[in-house]
C-alpha cells in the first residue's frame, strides 16, 4: 500500500509539489487491526522523490524488515503546494490533531475561517505546530470527538459534524486510530473522486445516496491526495447484496472476494489500478469501512442525483506516462498533431462542411438568442478565448467579452440573463474560473463549459459544454489544450452560422482549413531542430519580447507566458499596434525581438512596426509565412511556418513558442515539467 501511495503522488506531482507526506498504519504487530491503533506519519520538504529517500532510509536505521515495518491497511498520502505556511515537513500532510497522532487529515484547499477556529481550539488548550489552515481541521476533528454526546458515533458523523464549521474549499480524506480500517473522504468545491477495484462483481453499479438533516452554508476548494484501502479477504462481515449500514447504503462485492477502494483528487493516481471510478459531489461524505462504501450528503440541493454512478474512464496508463520524450511538455507539444484530431473527432463532416456539437445541442437556439458572449478564463485558457475572439465576433455577430476571471469578479462586470458565459479551462478545476461560474450563474446567464477534464467542477456545473478531448496535461505548461481549446472556441463558431447563407463560402473555408490542420502541425513540428539552435543563441538573455497584432495578438501573450514560466527568463507579449506608444523604447540593438508576421490582414500594418523595430537597430527573428521573401529581407532570421486559412494561423504560430519555451528551459537547466511556484491546478483563488 505504501508502495502504491507513493506511486500515486509521483502521478499528481504535477499538481504541486513543495513537500509531501503519508500516513500509515503504524503498528508493527501481526495483525492489520493492532497496527492501525496507531499511526505514523513520514513527511518530507521537497519533490516526492525525498519521501521516497527516507521511506527507504527508515528500514535501514531502525534494522526493521520493510515488510513487517509498512505492514499497513490503510495509508493517506499528500502533495502539498503551499498556501499558507512555507514549505517544510511540519507544514505538509496528513496533520494530526496531537502529538499520538490520533486524527490524521490531507486537504486541497484554504479553510477561510481557520484563524478563529483556531483562536477558539487554542482557548480549549489544543496545542498547534504548524502555519497551515489544514492543522485546524485535525484539531476540530478531535475536538468534536472528545466532546461527542454518543460514545458511538460514526466515523462519517464525526466528520460531517466537523466540515459544517469549515468555510472555505476543500477535499479532505481523514483517517484515525479510534476507527481502525476506515477512511473518511469529503469535498466542497474541490475535486474529489473513488477508485473502485475489484475483480468481482459489486453488489450495484450506482451507489445511492442518503441525506442527513441540518444545516450547512457556504461553498468551496483542493486535493493532490491520495489514499488506498484494502478490504482483508479473510474479513467476512458485510458481505452480500445492498444492506443497510448505519442508515447509509453502501456498496460492495457480492462474492467474499476483496475490494480495493481509493480516494484521489485526479484520475491519473488511481488509472494503473482501476478505471472504475465515482466522482463525488460538493458535500458528499464518503465513507470505506470493512470493504463497503457508504456515501451520504449533509444536504439535498437543486438538481442532485439520488446516486452516484461508477463511470468507466477512458483514459490509458501510456496516456500519462512520458513515453520517449524528456519531459510530460515535450511530449504534449508533440502530440498535438493527433489532440486536434481528438478534438474534432466525430464532430466535423468534412465532406458536408457541418459541425455538431453534442453537448450543445440542447441549449444552441437559446445561444443563437443570445445578447453577448462571454469567454472567461485564466492564463493560457484565456489566451485561446483571445485568440479566437475575431472570428467568434466575425461569425457570430455578436458582441464578445473575453475576461480574466479574477478581474471580471472584481469588477463586479453587469452579467445579464440574455448573456452566455463560456467557462474556458483545461483542468475545469480553476477556483478564479470556477468562481466566476457561480456569479454567473446566481445572474441567470446560460453557462457553457470548454474543458479539457471529464467530471471536473466546471464541467459539472455549467449548464451544457464541450470537452475538448486533448487527453491527460501532465505538464505544468499548458500545450495541447491550448490549440484544443483553440479549436474547440472555432467549432463553436462555425456551429453558431450553419444557417446564414451569406457566411457558407467562409465557414467552408475554415472547415477545410481544419481538415488540413493536423498536416501542418506535423510540418511546424518539424522545425524542432531549427528553434533549438535559436535556443542556444538565447538561453542567456535575461529578456525577450515578442509582438504581432491581430490573430497573432493571443500567440505573443502566450508564447511569452510559456517563456516566463518555464525559463524564468523576462519576456513580454506586445501588441504591434501600441508599438509607438511605449515598447519601442526597450529596443536596442541588444534586445532580443521575435515577431509575428502573416500574411494576413494586418500583413502591411506589421511591416511597419518591423521597419520600426530596424529602423532601431533591433534584429527581429520573425515567425512568417514560408514564401514571405519581403519580410525575410528585413529580419535577423525567420522562422517559416505553412500558410493556412487566416482564422487558424494561430494554432500554427504558437508551436514554435512552445517548443522554444521548452529548449530554453532546458538548456537553462530547469525541470520543465515543474517550474517553480506553480502548479497544474489553481484550487485558490
Ligand atoms: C500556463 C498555464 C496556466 C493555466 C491557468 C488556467 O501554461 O497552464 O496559465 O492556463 O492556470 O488553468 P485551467 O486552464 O486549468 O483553468
Amino acid at each position: 500500500i505504501l508502495e502504491i501511495l507513493l506511486k500515486g503522488l509521483h502521478r499528481l506531482e504535477y499538481r504541486g509539489y513543495d513537500s509531501s507526506g503519508v500516513g500509515i498504519d503504524g503498528g508493527n504487530g501481526k495483525d492489520w487491526e493492532t497496527n492501525a491503533k496507531s499511526i505514523q506519519l513520514i513527511k518530507q520538504r521537497g519533490k516526492v522523490k525525498a519521501l521516497d529517500e527516507e521511506i527507504d532510509s527508515k528500514p535501514k536505521q531502525q534494522d526493521v524488515d520493510l515488510d513487517v515495518e509498512f505492514d499497513v491497511h490503510l495509508g493517506i498520502a499528500h502533495t502539498r503546494w503551499a498556501t499558507h505556511g512555507v514549505p517544510s515537513a511540519v507544514n505538509s500532510h496528513p496533520q494530526r490533531s496531537d502529538k499520538n497522532n490520533e486524527f490524521i487529515v490531507i486537504h486541497n484547499g484554504i479553510i477561510t475561517n481557520y484563524k478563529d477556529l483556531r483562536k477558539f481550539l487554542e482557548s480549549k488548550d489544543y496545542e498547534f505546530e504548524s502555519e497551515t489552515d489544514t492543522e485546524t481541521i485535525a484539531k476540530l476533528v478531535k475536538y468534536m470527538f472528545d466532546n461527542r454526546e454518543n460514545d458511538d458515533i460514526s466515523f462519517a458523523t464525526l466528520v460531517e459534524q466537523t466540515t459544517r464549521l469549515l468555510e472555505g474549499a476543500f477535499a479532505l480524506v481523514f483517517k484515525s486510530v479510534h476507527y481502525p480500517g476506515e477512511a473518511v473522504g469529503t469535498r466542497r468545491g474541490s475535486p474529489l473522486l473513488m477508485g473502485v477495484r475489484s475483480d468481482h462483481k459489486l453488489s450495484s453499479d450506482h451507489i445511492p445516496v442518503l441525506y442527513s438533516s441540518g444545516k450547512l452554508q457556504l461553498q468551496f476548494l483542493i486535493i493532490d491526495s491520495y489514499v488506498r484501502l484494502q478490504k482483508s479477504t479473510k474479513d467476512k462481515k458485510g458481505c452480500g447484496a445492498i444492506a443497510r449500514m448505519e442508515q447509509d447504503t453502501c456498496l460492495f462485492p457480492v462474492d467474499e472476494k476483496a475490494v480495493e477502494y481509493y480516494f484521489a483528487s485526479d484520475a491519473s493516481a488511481v488509472i494503473e489500478h482501476t478505471n472504475r471510478v465515482i466522482f463525488l459531489e460538493d458535500d458528499d461524505v464518503a465513507a470505506v469501512r470493512e470493504g463497503r462504501l457508504s456515501i451520504h450528503r449533509i444536504k439535498r440541493t437543486a438538481g442532485d442525483y439520488p446516486a452516484r454512478a461508477i463511470q468507466t474512464l477512458q483514459m490509458e496508463l501510456q496516456q500519462i506516462m512520458k513515453g520517449n520524450f524528456s519531459s510530460f511538455m515535450q511530449k504534449e507539444i508533440f502530440e498535438q498533431p493527433e489532440s486536434v484530431v481528438n478534438t474534432m473527432r466525430g464532430r466535423i463532416n468534412f465532406d458536408n462542411n457541418t459541425v455538431i456539437l453534442g453537448g450543445l445541442k440542447d441549449h444552441i437556439k437559446e445561444i443563437q438568442r443570445c445578447r453577448r458572449l462571454i469567454l472567461i478564463a485564466c492564463g493560457t485558457s484565456y489566451h485561446a478565448g483571445v485568440a479566437t475572439r475575431q472570428v467568434l465576433e466575425e461569425l457570430t455577430e455578436l458582441p464578445v467579452m473575453v475576461e480574466l476571471a479574477s478581474d471580471f469578479l472584481d469588477r463586479n462586470t453587469p452579467v445579464f440573463r440574455d448573456d452566455v458565459c463560456f467557462f474556458i479551462s483545461q483542468s475545469g478545476e480553476t477556483a478564479d474560473s470556477l468562481m466566476a461560474l457561480h456569479y454567473c450563474k446566481e445572474r441567470g446567464a446560460l453557462t457553457v463549459g470548454i474543458t479539457n477534464t471529464v467530471g471536473s467542477s466546471i464541467s459539472r456545473e455549467t449548464d451544457c459544454g464541450v470537452h475538448i478531448n486533448a487527453g491527460p496535461e501532465i505538464g505544468v505548461a499548458s500545450t495541447k489544450a491550448y490549440t484544443s481549446q483553440f479549436v474547440a472556441l472555432i467549432m463553436f463558431a462555425l456551429l453558431m452560422c450553419d444557417d446564414r447563407i451569406s457566411v457558407q463560402p467562409r465557414r467552408r473555408e475554415i472547415i477545410q482549413g481544419l481538415r488540413v490542420l493536423p498536416d501542418l502541425i506535423k510540418e511546424v513540428l518539424s522545425l524542432d531542430d531549427e528553434i533549438q539552435k535559436l535556443a542556444t543563441e538565447l538561453y542567456q538573455q535575461k529578456s525577450v519580447l515578442i509582438m504581432g497584432r491581430g490573430y497573432h495578438y493571443a500567440t505573443c501573450l502566450e508564447g511569452a507566458l510559456k517563456i516566463k514560466e518555464i525559463t524564468y527568463m523576462h519576456s513580454e507579449g506586445i501588441l504591434a499596434g501600441e508599438l509607438k506608444h511605449g515598447p519601442l523604447a526597450l529596443v536596442d540593438k541588444l534586445m532580443p525581438v521575435i515577431m509575428i508576421i502573416m500574411r494576413d490582414h494586418t500583413y502591411v500594418k506589421c511591416q511597419n512596426a518591423l521597419q520600426q523595430i530596424v529602423a532601431r537597430q533591433g534584429r527581429p527573428i520573425v515567425i512568417c509565412d514560408k514564401d514571405d521573401f519581403e519580410t525575410a529581407k528585413n529580419s535577423s532570421r525567420t522562422i517559416n511556418v505553412p500558410h493556412c486559412v487566416d482564422c487558424l494561423q494561430g494554432v500554427l504560430s504558437v508551436i514554435p513558442l512552445q517548443l522554444l519555451s521548452f529548449h530554453l528551459a532546458v538548456l537553462r537547466g530547469y525541470d520543465v515539467d515543474c517550474p517553480r511556484n506553480l502548479a497544474k491546478s489553481v484550487t485558490v483563488e
